[in-house]
């Protein structure tokens, strides 16, 4: 089956707007993800991307990131901060999930053991978006396996405690014993709002939806983190100054998160099924049937874009008005992210940097604390990469604490 390519970024996200394109990068999981929103197409698609859509607004993200987050980052912060430093490739997954959880609607004992818990079964489904990225296509049935036991699992000890709690909320609410303003703001909640009972939306469904927020929420935004930390760690070694710039600076945190995300999208590809013959915005044709793949790294690293050090990281790339810093990395069309917000912020500006209501994005705020600490590479253990998906996954990331580093700024 011919399989198109798309490289270019001005035809990355007019492909991703074509309607008879359909979700195809998932295809090699068949149990958990089919029937979430990321899979969904049409009208189906939009009906529960609607339900989503209408819990993260923006008011949403500022509630998270004023309230919510500071409460997630302490919990995560203060174990490595008492350590003396930690592991990325754990600590960056733990405050992630801690807080994605909130906004997906699953409550934990806000515990180490129970963050950990939640952690390892996510963990292990997030081999399902992967699989068709296996460099050893002989792991599938293992992983299919885990990914069975991992949503059972997810679901008794998860996700069947969260629901029931929001189902008697929603029946009081409903029967007029408390206000709208008392209703958790999450996406299992919102759902259970749009669609009550299971006849409305299967109980399976709602337990892989639930379990698919938290992945797409908590490992893509991880990924990116340990990629940016990684960056800044090499970029202060020549240019010492920054880490007070950086802590001081929104518009320059900004600039080293959105470059960290352009080179290093969590997703490196997306990919399409064309449903009937379609013509191509590289001016190809896909016939029916035939793969479409959005090559999100190649088309953030064009050169005469992005300029002839694409390849490499520089925050401060001169760019064409209109392009942003972070590239095509959050997808576009019907599928483009709903947590872009939540993950890296609106567009900060001199203008809107000191303002309460400004979002700045959960990877700031996590940067920003770390850097605070005086965060520094352990020259005791190196950085190891796991190289079994193209996804650029850390194994392990260390890092200690100087204090000779740490300034409040
Ligand atoms: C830096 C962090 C993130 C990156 C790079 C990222 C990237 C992406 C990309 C590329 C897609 C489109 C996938 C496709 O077209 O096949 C996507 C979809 C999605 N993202 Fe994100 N994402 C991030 C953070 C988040 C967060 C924090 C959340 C939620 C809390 C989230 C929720 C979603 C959902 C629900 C979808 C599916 C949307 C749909 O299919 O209509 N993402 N993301």
């Amino acid at each position: 089956m011919a399989e198109h390519f798309i490289t270019r970024f001005e035809h990355a996200e007019p492909t991703l707007r074509l309607p008879d394109l359909h979700q195809a990068l998932y295809d090699a999981d068949t149990l958990f993800l089919p029937k979430t929103v990321v899979c969904l197409h049409g009208q189906e698609h939009m009906k529960k991307k609607r339900i989503f859509a209408g819990v993260f607004n923006r008011p949403f993200f500022r509630h998270y990131q004023n309230h919510v987050f500071p409460v997630a980052l302490k919990e995560s912060m203060d174990p490595v901060r008492e350590n003396g430093g930690g592991d990325m490739a754990q600590f960056a997954y733990r405050v992630l999930v801690n807080l994605v959880a909130d906004s997906a609607g699953i409550d934990r004992a806000h515990n180490e053991a129970d963050t950990d818990r939640l952690f390892a079964l996510i963990g292990k489904l997030g081999h399902a978006p992967t699989m068709g990225q296996l460099t050893d296509p002989s792991d599938r049935d293992k992983l299919m396996v885990e990914l069975k036991e991992a949503l059972e699992a997810f679901e008794k000890e998860f996700f069947e405690p969260s629901l029931a709690r929001r189902r008697a909320l929603v029946d009081k609410f409903n029967a007029g014993e408390i206000e709208k303003s008392d209703l958790p703001r999450d996406a299992i909640t919102a759902q259970l709002q749009h669609s009550p009972t299971d006849d409305d939306l299967p109980y399976d469904e709602r337990v892989k939806d639930a379990a698919f927020f938290i992945l797409a929420g908590a490992f893509t935004t991880a990924n990116v983190l340990m990629n940016v930390v990684n960056e800044v760690l090499d970029w202060l070694e020549d240019h010492p100054e920054d880490r007070l710039n950086l802590i001081n600076d929104p518009v320059l945190m900004q600039k080293f998160i959105w470059e960290g995300v352009r080179l290093h999208p969590a997703s490196p590809i997306t990919k399409r099924r064309a449903l009937c013959p379609v013509h191509l915005p590289d001016g190809h044709d896909a016939e029916t049937d035939e793969f479409v793949t959005v090559d999100l790294t190649r088309a953030n690293r064009n050169p005469d874009l992005f300029g002839e050090d694409a390849e490499s990281f520089n925050p401060h790339r001169a760019l064409a008005d209109n392009l942003p810093l972070h590239g095509v990395s959050f997808g576009g069309g019907a599928h483009v992210c709903l947590g872009k917000l939540l993950a890296v912020g609106v567009k900060i500006t001199e203008d809107n940097k000191d303002a309460e209501e400004t979002e700045f994005g959960t990877i700031a705020m996590v940067l920003r604390a770390l850097l605070q600490e005086g965060i520094a590479r352990d020259p005791a253990r190196p950085v190891e990469i796991d190289e079994s998906t193209t996804r650029r996954h850390f194994r392990t990331l260390p890092f200690v604490f100087d204090p000779a580093l740490a300034q409040q700024g």
